[in-house]
Protein backbone atom coordinates (compact mmCIF):
# COMPACT_ATOMS: atom_id res chain seq x y z
CA UNK A 1 0.00 0.00 0.00
CA UNK A 2 1.48 3.54 -1.04
CA UNK A 3 2.33 5.61 2.38
CA UNK A 4 1.76 8.96 2.26
CA UNK A 5 1.35 11.92 4.76
CA UNK A 6 -0.51 10.53 7.35
CA UNK A 7 -2.35 12.65 10.46
CA UNK A 8 -0.15 12.73 13.81
CA UNK A 9 -1.89 10.77 16.87
CA UNK A 10 -2.43 12.98 19.30
CA UNK A 11 0.13 11.99 22.00
CA UNK A 12 -2.80 12.46 24.93
CA UNK A 13 -5.11 9.72 23.64
CA UNK A 14 -4.81 6.54 25.67
CA UNK A 15 -4.09 3.62 22.66
CA UNK A 16 -4.16 0.67 25.04
CA UNK A 17 -7.80 0.24 25.26
CA UNK A 18 -7.89 0.18 21.16
CA UNK A 19 -4.82 -1.12 20.13
CA UNK A 20 -3.48 -5.26 20.45
CA UNK A 21 -1.24 -7.08 19.01
CA UNK A 22 -1.41 -10.87 17.46
CA UNK A 23 1.80 -11.84 18.85
CA UNK A 24 0.76 -10.82 22.20
CA UNK A 25 -2.44 -13.18 22.05
CA UNK A 26 -2.61 -16.06 23.82
CA UNK A 27 -5.33 -19.27 22.77
CA UNK A 28 -8.56 -17.99 21.75
CA UNK A 29 -9.60 -14.65 21.38
CA UNK A 30 -13.47 -13.25 22.60
CA UNK A 31 -14.25 -10.06 21.41
CA UNK A 32 -17.57 -10.32 23.34
CA UNK A 33 -15.26 -10.33 26.41
CA UNK A 34 -12.83 -7.95 25.46
CA UNK A 35 -15.61 -5.47 24.67
CA UNK A 36 -17.53 -6.21 27.62
CA UNK A 37 -21.02 -7.10 26.21
CA UNK A 38 -22.70 -9.88 23.97
CA UNK A 39 -23.46 -8.25 20.59
CA UNK A 40 -22.81 -10.01 16.78
CA UNK A 41 -19.41 -9.74 15.99
CA UNK A 42 -17.47 -8.72 12.40
CA UNK A 43 -13.39 -8.90 11.60
CA UNK A 44 -11.86 -6.44 8.66
CA UNK A 45 -8.63 -7.95 7.77
CA UNK A 46 -6.38 -4.93 6.38
CA UNK A 47 -7.71 -2.19 7.61
CA UNK A 48 -5.15 0.30 6.47
CA UNK A 49 -5.87 3.61 7.57
CA UNK A 50 -9.35 2.44 8.89
CA UNK A 51 -12.24 4.15 6.86
CA UNK A 52 -14.46 1.36 6.97
CA UNK A 53 -13.69 0.15 11.06
CA UNK A 54 -14.19 3.67 12.19
CA UNK A 55 -16.93 4.60 10.59
CA UNK A 56 -19.22 1.35 10.75
CA UNK A 57 -18.21 1.36 14.40
CA UNK A 58 -19.82 4.84 15.17
CA UNK A 59 -22.81 3.93 12.82
CA UNK A 60 -23.61 0.51 13.99
CA UNK A 61 -23.05 1.14 17.99
CA UNK A 62 -24.95 -2.43 18.23
CA UNK A 63 -22.14 -4.92 17.21
CA UNK A 64 -18.74 -5.18 17.88
CA UNK A 65 -16.02 -4.67 15.14
CA UNK A 66 -12.01 -6.07 15.47
CA UNK A 67 -9.56 -5.24 12.84
CA UNK A 68 -6.52 -6.64 12.15
CA UNK A 69 -3.41 -4.64 10.44
CA UNK A 70 -0.13 -5.59 9.87
CA UNK A 71 2.00 -2.05 9.37
CA UNK A 72 1.99 -0.74 13.01
CA UNK A 73 2.08 2.60 11.88
CA UNK A 74 -1.69 2.30 10.28
CA UNK A 75 -2.51 0.07 13.26
CA UNK A 76 -1.54 3.10 15.73
CA UNK A 77 -3.56 5.44 13.53
CA UNK A 78 -6.56 3.46 13.85
CA UNK A 79 -6.23 3.22 17.43
CA UNK A 80 -6.01 6.95 17.41
CA UNK A 81 -8.98 7.10 15.81
CA UNK A 82 -11.09 4.71 17.36
CA UNK A 83 -9.82 6.37 21.25
CA UNK A 84 -10.68 9.85 19.68
CA UNK A 85 -14.14 8.76 19.06
CA UNK A 86 -14.43 6.69 22.14
CA UNK A 87 -15.76 4.01 20.43
CA UNK A 88 -16.75 1.54 22.90
CA UNK A 89 -17.18 -1.34 20.46
CA UNK A 90 -14.07 -1.42 18.10
CA UNK A 91 -10.57 -2.08 18.17
CA UNK A 92 -7.77 -3.06 16.20
CA UNK A 93 -5.01 -5.57 15.95
CA UNK A 94 -1.63 -5.01 14.90
CA UNK A 95 -0.29 -8.36 13.34
CA UNK A 96 -0.96 -10.95 10.50
CA UNK A 97 -5.08 -11.38 9.86
CA UNK A 98 -4.44 -15.03 8.47
CA UNK A 99 -2.53 -15.92 11.96
CA UNK A 100 -5.39 -14.02 13.79
CA UNK A 101 -8.23 -15.68 12.00
CA UNK A 102 -6.79 -19.44 12.06
CA UNK A 103 -5.56 -19.74 15.45
CA UNK A 104 -7.21 -17.30 17.86
CA UNK A 105 -10.71 -16.96 16.84
CA UNK A 106 -13.35 -19.79 17.86
CA UNK A 107 -15.14 -21.35 15.35
CA UNK A 108 -18.59 -20.41 14.26
CA UNK A 109 -18.39 -17.37 16.03
CA UNK A 110 -17.84 -14.15 13.78
CA UNK A 111 -21.16 -12.87 11.63
CA UNK A 112 -19.06 -11.31 9.31
CA UNK A 113 -15.52 -10.95 7.80
CA UNK A 114 -14.52 -8.00 5.50
CA UNK A 115 -12.06 -7.84 3.01
CA UNK A 116 -11.48 -4.72 1.12
CA UNK A 117 -8.33 -4.10 -1.24
CA UNK A 118 -5.99 -6.67 -0.27
CA UNK A 119 -2.29 -6.04 -1.26
CA UNK A 120 -2.03 -7.50 -5.09
CA UNK A 121 1.14 -9.20 -5.13
CA UNK A 122 0.92 -8.44 -8.72
CA UNK A 123 3.99 -10.86 -10.00
CA UNK A 124 2.78 -14.87 -10.26
CA UNK A 125 6.00 -15.08 -7.77
CA UNK A 126 4.50 -13.34 -5.25
CA UNK A 127 0.99 -14.40 -5.04
CA UNK A 128 1.29 -16.45 -2.48
CA UNK A 129 2.17 -13.84 -0.28
CA UNK A 130 -1.94 -12.96 -0.54
CA UNK A 131 -3.82 -12.51 1.92
CA UNK A 132 -6.94 -14.34 0.88
CA UNK A 133 -5.40 -17.86 0.80
CA UNK A 134 -6.40 -21.12 1.38
CA UNK A 135 -5.38 -20.93 5.09
CA UNK A 136 -7.80 -17.59 5.17
CA UNK A 137 -10.57 -19.00 4.01
CA UNK A 138 -11.01 -21.97 5.66
CA UNK A 139 -10.69 -19.98 8.98
CA UNK A 140 -13.12 -17.53 7.32
CA UNK A 141 -15.52 -20.91 7.11
CA UNK A 142 -14.93 -21.81 10.37
CA UNK A 143 -15.56 -19.43 12.09
CA UNK A 144 -18.50 -17.72 10.43
CA UNK A 145 -22.09 -18.98 12.16
CA UNK A 146 -24.57 -20.01 10.39
CA UNK A 147 -25.75 -16.45 7.73
CA UNK A 148 -22.53 -15.36 8.19
CA UNK A 149 -21.47 -13.35 5.62
CA UNK A 150 -17.37 -13.10 3.57
CA UNK A 151 -17.40 -9.37 1.80
CA UNK A 152 -14.32 -9.07 -0.58
CA UNK A 153 -14.13 -6.23 -2.94
CA UNK A 154 -10.83 -5.23 -4.80
CA UNK A 155 -10.20 -3.31 -7.80
CA UNK A 156 -7.65 -6.30 -9.64
CA UNK A 157 -9.85 -8.74 -11.78
CA UNK A 158 -7.33 -11.28 -11.65
CA UNK A 159 -7.13 -11.71 -7.64
CA UNK A 160 -10.91 -11.12 -7.89
CA UNK A 161 -11.80 -14.27 -10.38
CA UNK A 162 -8.87 -16.55 -8.94
CA UNK A 163 -10.22 -15.91 -5.49
CA UNK A 164 -13.81 -16.95 -6.11
CA UNK A 165 -12.30 -20.00 -7.90
CA UNK A 166 -10.61 -20.68 -4.64
CA UNK A 167 -13.41 -20.42 -2.60
CA UNK A 168 -15.49 -22.37 -4.73
CA UNK A 169 -12.46 -25.05 -4.90
CA UNK A 170 -11.83 -24.84 -0.88
CA UNK A 171 -15.20 -24.04 0.56
CA UNK A 172 -18.90 -24.41 0.86
CA UNK A 173 -19.68 -20.50 1.20
CA UNK A 174 -22.31 -19.76 -1.18
CA UNK A 175 -22.26 -16.74 -3.53
CA UNK A 176 -21.14 -14.88 -4.98
CA UNK A 177 -24.21 -12.54 -4.15
CA UNK A 178 -25.02 -9.90 -6.21
CA UNK A 179 -23.56 -6.54 -4.66
CA UNK A 180 -25.27 -3.30 -5.50
CA UNK A 181 -22.71 -0.43 -6.38
CA UNK A 182 -23.56 2.65 -3.80
CA UNK A 183 -24.09 6.03 -5.10
CA UNK A 184 -21.38 8.46 -3.03
CA UNK A 185 -22.48 11.75 -2.88
CA UNK A 186 -19.86 12.99 0.03
CA UNK A 187 -15.80 12.21 -0.22
CA UNK A 188 -16.49 9.89 3.14
CA UNK A 189 -19.56 8.00 1.42
CA UNK A 190 -17.04 5.49 0.43
CA UNK A 191 -16.41 1.87 2.39
CA UNK A 192 -13.07 2.26 1.97
CA UNK A 193 -9.93 4.09 1.30
CA UNK A 194 -8.91 2.19 -1.61
CA UNK A 195 -12.28 1.85 -2.81
CA UNK A 196 -12.39 5.97 -2.95
CA UNK A 197 -9.31 6.18 -4.81
CA UNK A 198 -10.37 3.33 -7.21
CA UNK A 199 -13.67 5.05 -7.78
CA UNK A 200 -12.44 8.43 -8.41
CA UNK A 201 -9.64 7.49 -10.79
CA UNK A 202 -12.66 5.46 -12.76
CA UNK A 203 -11.31 2.14 -12.29
CA UNK A 204 -13.64 -0.73 -11.85
CA UNK A 205 -14.02 -2.11 -8.65
CA UNK A 206 -15.08 -6.09 -8.20
CA UNK A 207 -17.21 -7.12 -5.29
CA UNK A 208 -18.64 -10.30 -4.27
CA UNK A 209 -20.62 -10.90 -1.05
CA UNK A 210 -20.67 -15.03 0.39
CA UNK A 211 -23.06 -16.52 3.15
CA UNK A 212 -21.85 -19.23 4.96
CA UNK A 213 -24.56 -21.90 5.74
CA UNK A 214 -25.68 -24.61 8.21
CA UNK A 215 -23.51 -27.07 6.94
CA UNK A 216 -24.60 -30.93 8.06
CA UNK A 217 -21.23 -32.14 7.79
CA UNK A 218 -17.43 -30.81 8.92
CA UNK A 219 -15.53 -28.69 5.90
CA UNK A 220 -13.31 -31.04 4.86
CA UNK A 221 -10.16 -30.62 6.59
CA UNK A 222 -7.21 -29.26 4.71
CA UNK A 223 -4.79 -32.73 2.75
CA UNK A 224 -1.85 -34.07 5.63
CA UNK A 225 1.23 -33.05 3.95
C1 LIG B 1 -4.23 -2.14 -0.30
S1 LIG B 1 -4.45 -1.86 1.38
C2 LIG B 1 -6.23 -1.70 1.58
C3 LIG B 1 -6.61 -1.08 2.87
C4 LIG B 1 -8.13 -0.93 3.10
N1 LIG B 1 -8.76 -2.23 3.25
C5 LIG B 1 -8.78 -0.16 1.98
O1 LIG B 1 -9.57 -0.74 1.23
O2 LIG B 1 -8.54 1.06 1.89
C6 LIG B 1 -4.14 -3.47 2.10
C7 LIG B 1 -3.87 -3.41 3.60
O3 LIG B 1 -3.73 -4.75 4.09
C8 LIG B 1 -2.65 -4.76 5.02
N2 LIG B 1 -2.18 -6.14 5.11
C9 LIG B 1 -1.41 -6.82 4.22
N3 LIG B 1 -1.17 -8.08 4.63
C10 LIG B 1 -1.84 -8.23 5.81
C11 LIG B 1 -1.98 -9.30 6.74
N4 LIG B 1 -1.39 -10.50 6.51
N5 LIG B 1 -2.71 -9.09 7.85
C12 LIG B 1 -3.28 -7.88 8.10
N6 LIG B 1 -3.17 -6.82 7.26
C13 LIG B 1 -2.48 -7.00 6.14
C14 LIG B 1 -1.66 -3.79 4.45
O4 LIG B 1 -0.73 -3.31 5.41
C15 LIG B 1 -2.59 -2.69 3.94
O5 LIG B 1 -2.86 -1.72 4.93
Amino acid sequence: MARGARPKIDPALDLAPYLKTVEGLQGVFDPCAQLGRVAPVEIEIGSGKGLFLTRIARTCPDRLFVGVEIAKSYAALIAGRLAKAQATNALIFQGDGVRFADEHIAPNSVDAFHVYFPDPWWKKKHRKRRVLNERLLRAIERNLKPGGRLHFWTDVQEYFETTLELIAEVTRLEGPLEVAESSPEHDLDYRTHFERRSRLSGLPVYRSEFICRELSEPATPPPVE
